[in-house]
Protein backbone atom coordinates (compact mmCIF):
# COMPACT_ATOMS: atom_id res chain seq x y z
CA UNK A 1 0.00 0.00 0.00
CA UNK A 2 1.12 3.44 -0.63
CA UNK A 3 0.85 6.21 1.76
CA UNK A 4 -2.22 7.49 0.23
CA UNK A 5 -4.26 3.85 0.98
CA UNK A 6 -3.14 3.98 3.88
CA UNK A 7 -4.45 6.91 4.93
CA UNK A 8 -7.80 6.12 3.44
CA UNK A 9 -7.67 3.27 5.69
CA UNK A 10 -7.43 4.82 9.10
CA UNK A 11 -9.64 7.57 7.36
CA UNK A 12 -12.31 4.78 7.46
CA UNK A 13 -10.92 3.30 10.76
CA UNK A 14 -11.62 6.91 12.08
CA UNK A 15 -15.35 7.18 10.85
CA UNK A 16 -16.48 3.46 11.85
CA UNK A 17 -14.29 2.95 15.28
CA UNK A 18 -13.38 6.30 16.83
CA UNK A 19 -15.56 7.03 19.98
CA UNK A 20 -16.63 10.64 20.29
CA UNK A 21 -19.81 12.77 20.89
CA UNK A 22 -18.20 15.31 18.59
CA UNK A 23 -19.29 12.89 15.56
CA UNK A 24 -22.83 13.56 16.20
CA UNK A 25 -23.12 17.09 16.33
CA UNK A 26 -20.86 17.05 13.26
CA UNK A 27 -21.41 17.96 9.48
CA UNK A 28 -18.23 15.78 8.05
CA UNK A 29 -15.03 14.40 8.84
CA UNK A 30 -12.52 16.63 8.54
CA UNK A 31 -9.73 13.91 8.11
CA UNK A 32 -6.59 16.20 6.65
CA UNK A 33 -5.74 17.18 2.94
CA UNK A 34 -2.60 17.96 0.88
CA UNK A 35 0.82 15.66 -0.09
CA UNK A 36 1.13 12.35 1.44
CA UNK A 37 4.56 12.47 0.74
CA UNK A 38 5.19 15.86 2.15
CA UNK A 39 8.00 16.76 4.25
CA UNK A 40 6.24 19.15 6.04
CA UNK A 41 2.82 18.12 8.27
CA UNK A 42 1.01 21.81 9.59
CA UNK A 43 -1.12 20.45 12.86
CA UNK A 44 -3.95 22.97 13.73
CA UNK A 45 -6.68 22.27 16.46
CA UNK A 46 -9.78 21.72 15.26
CA UNK A 47 -12.47 22.27 12.53
CA UNK A 48 -14.53 25.39 12.09
CA UNK A 49 -17.38 26.30 10.72
CA UNK A 50 -16.20 26.20 7.05
CA UNK A 51 -14.28 22.97 7.23
CA UNK A 52 -17.33 21.06 9.28
CA UNK A 53 -19.55 22.17 6.04
CA UNK A 54 -16.76 21.36 3.60
CA UNK A 55 -15.01 18.36 5.28
CA UNK A 56 -11.71 19.73 4.08
CA UNK A 57 -9.05 21.86 6.72
CA UNK A 58 -8.06 25.32 6.37
CA UNK A 59 -10.70 26.13 3.62
CA UNK A 60 -11.77 29.46 5.33
CA UNK A 61 -9.79 32.88 6.02
CA UNK A 62 -6.96 31.23 7.62
CA UNK A 63 -6.17 28.41 5.64
CA UNK A 64 -6.05 31.61 2.51
CA UNK A 65 -3.52 33.07 4.61
CA UNK A 66 -1.34 30.01 5.30
CA UNK A 67 -1.64 29.39 1.49
CA UNK A 68 -0.30 33.26 0.74
CA UNK A 69 2.81 32.30 3.67
CA UNK A 70 3.59 28.92 2.27
CA UNK A 71 3.71 31.04 -1.33
CA UNK A 72 6.40 33.28 0.14
CA UNK A 73 8.49 30.19 0.44
CA UNK A 74 7.82 28.74 -2.47
CA UNK A 75 5.45 26.16 -1.94
CA UNK A 76 1.30 25.62 -1.83
CA UNK A 77 -0.94 24.23 0.66
CA UNK A 78 -0.73 21.15 -1.97
CA UNK A 79 2.83 20.93 -1.34
CA UNK A 80 2.31 20.14 2.08
CA UNK A 81 -0.25 17.80 4.46
CA UNK A 82 -2.55 19.70 6.79
CA UNK A 83 -5.03 18.40 9.68
CA UNK A 84 -6.19 18.84 13.13
CA UNK A 85 -5.88 17.13 16.33
CA UNK A 86 -9.34 16.45 16.29
CA UNK A 87 -11.10 15.49 13.03
CA UNK A 88 -14.81 16.78 13.70
CA UNK A 89 -15.78 20.50 15.09
CA UNK A 90 -16.24 20.99 18.49
CA UNK A 91 -20.25 22.76 18.46
CA UNK A 92 -19.69 26.58 18.53
CA UNK A 93 -15.53 26.30 18.19
CA UNK A 94 -15.40 25.34 22.23
CA UNK A 95 -12.28 24.22 23.21
CA UNK A 96 -11.48 20.16 22.81
CA UNK A 97 -11.86 18.58 25.91
CA UNK A 98 -9.51 15.75 27.02
CA UNK A 99 -11.59 12.93 26.13
CA UNK A 100 -12.06 14.22 23.10
CA UNK A 101 -8.23 14.66 22.20
CA UNK A 102 -7.19 11.78 24.40
CA UNK A 103 -9.97 9.37 22.13
CA UNK A 104 -8.17 11.29 18.83
CA UNK A 105 -4.85 10.96 19.78
CA UNK A 106 -4.03 7.49 18.59
CA UNK A 107 -5.77 8.43 15.40
CA UNK A 108 -3.04 11.71 14.55
CA UNK A 109 -0.28 9.80 15.56
CA UNK A 110 -0.69 7.19 12.99
CA UNK A 111 -1.43 9.65 10.56
CA UNK A 112 1.79 11.24 11.26
CA UNK A 113 3.47 7.74 11.00
CA UNK A 114 2.22 7.08 8.08
CA UNK A 115 3.25 10.42 6.03
CA UNK A 116 6.38 10.48 8.28
CA UNK A 117 7.20 14.41 7.37
CA UNK A 118 10.90 15.94 7.99
CA UNK A 119 9.18 18.85 10.00
CA UNK A 120 5.53 19.05 11.87
CA UNK A 121 4.46 22.52 12.14
CA UNK A 122 1.83 23.27 15.44
CA UNK A 123 -0.49 26.29 14.45
CA UNK A 124 -1.06 28.36 17.11
CA UNK A 125 -0.40 27.54 21.07
CA UNK A 126 -3.05 24.35 21.61
CA UNK A 127 -1.78 22.43 18.88
CA UNK A 128 1.94 23.38 20.08
CA UNK A 129 1.43 22.66 23.23
CA UNK A 130 -0.31 19.24 22.73
CA UNK A 131 2.67 18.43 20.29
CA UNK A 132 5.40 18.86 22.30
CA UNK A 133 4.38 16.97 25.41
CA UNK A 134 4.81 13.97 23.50
CA UNK A 135 1.01 14.37 22.29
CA UNK A 136 0.09 13.88 25.55
CA UNK A 137 -2.94 16.30 26.56
CA UNK A 138 -2.06 16.06 30.21
CA UNK A 139 1.81 17.32 29.81
CA UNK A 140 0.46 20.41 28.04
CA UNK A 141 0.50 22.69 31.26
CA UNK A 142 4.71 21.82 31.55
CA UNK A 143 5.35 23.30 27.87
CA UNK A 144 6.11 26.87 27.14
CA UNK A 145 3.65 29.13 25.02
CA UNK A 146 4.02 30.20 21.65
CA UNK A 147 4.89 33.42 22.55
CA UNK A 148 8.75 32.26 23.75
CA UNK A 149 8.65 28.80 21.44
CA UNK A 150 7.45 30.14 17.83
CA UNK A 151 10.03 29.85 14.68
CA UNK A 152 12.24 27.35 17.02
CA UNK A 153 13.12 24.08 16.02
CA UNK A 154 12.33 21.55 18.93
CA UNK A 155 13.30 17.81 17.96
CA UNK A 156 10.99 15.32 19.56
CA UNK A 157 10.65 11.43 19.60
CA UNK A 158 6.54 9.42 18.92
CA UNK A 159 6.28 6.14 18.75
CA UNK A 160 9.98 5.50 18.44
CA UNK A 161 10.05 7.91 15.00
CA UNK A 162 11.94 11.16 14.91
CA UNK A 163 10.66 14.42 14.05
CA UNK A 164 11.52 18.44 13.82
CA UNK A 165 9.47 20.36 15.14
CA UNK A 166 8.37 24.27 14.86
CA UNK A 167 5.71 26.17 16.39
CA UNK A 168 3.95 28.99 14.70
CA UNK A 169 1.43 31.20 15.44
CA UNK A 170 -2.34 30.58 14.20
CA UNK A 171 -2.82 31.87 10.81
CA UNK A 172 -5.96 33.26 12.30
CA UNK A 173 -4.07 35.43 14.98
CA UNK A 174 -2.75 37.26 12.44
CA UNK A 175 -6.21 37.90 10.68
CA UNK A 176 -7.13 39.50 14.70
CA UNK A 177 -3.17 40.67 15.52
CA UNK A 178 -1.47 42.76 11.61
CA UNK A 179 1.37 42.69 14.72
CA UNK A 180 1.62 38.91 14.30
CA UNK A 181 2.15 38.84 10.82
CA UNK A 182 6.06 39.80 10.53
CA UNK A 183 6.67 37.07 13.21
CA UNK A 184 4.55 34.58 10.96
CA UNK A 185 5.90 35.80 7.81
CA UNK A 186 9.68 35.35 9.70
CA UNK A 187 8.59 31.70 11.35
CA UNK A 188 8.21 30.67 7.46
CA UNK A 189 11.36 31.81 6.31
CA UNK A 190 13.15 29.72 8.81
CA UNK A 191 11.03 26.89 8.01
CA UNK A 192 11.72 27.13 4.50
CA UNK A 193 15.61 27.48 5.52
CA UNK A 194 15.56 24.37 7.66
CA UNK A 195 13.62 22.51 4.94
CA UNK A 196 16.09 22.92 2.30
CA UNK A 197 18.96 22.08 4.52
CA UNK A 198 17.34 18.75 5.38
CA UNK A 199 16.79 18.12 1.68
CA UNK A 200 20.31 18.22 0.52
CA UNK A 201 23.69 17.01 1.86
CA UNK A 202 24.67 20.03 3.59
CA UNK A 203 28.46 20.04 2.07
CA UNK A 204 26.26 20.74 -1.64
CA UNK A 205 25.00 24.33 -0.31
CA UNK A 206 22.00 24.74 -1.98
CA UNK A 207 19.04 23.13 -1.73
CA UNK A 208 15.13 22.82 -3.24
CA UNK A 209 14.54 26.45 -1.63
CA UNK A 210 18.14 26.82 -1.92
CA UNK A 211 17.19 31.04 -2.81
CA UNK A 212 16.10 31.49 0.60
CA UNK A 213 20.06 30.34 2.27
N1 LIG B 1 -8.31 26.44 12.34
C1 LIG B 1 -7.79 25.22 12.63
O1 LIG B 1 -7.04 25.06 13.60
N2 LIG B 1 -8.11 24.20 11.83
C2 LIG B 1 -8.87 24.33 10.74
O2 LIG B 1 -9.08 23.33 10.02
C3 LIG B 1 -9.39 25.61 10.46
C4 LIG B 1 -9.11 26.64 11.27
Amino acid sequence: MNKKEELDVLQKQIEDNLVCELKDAAMNMVFGKGNSNADIVFIGEAPGAEEDKTGVPFVGRAGQELNKLLRKIGLTLDDVYICNILKYRPPQNRDPNMDEIRNHTPYLIQQIKIIKPKIIVTLGNYSTKFVLAGFDPEGMKKVKGITVLHGKENPILVDGVDFNVIPMYHPAAMLYNPRLREAIEQDFLIMGKLLSLEAVPKAEGQGTLGHFL
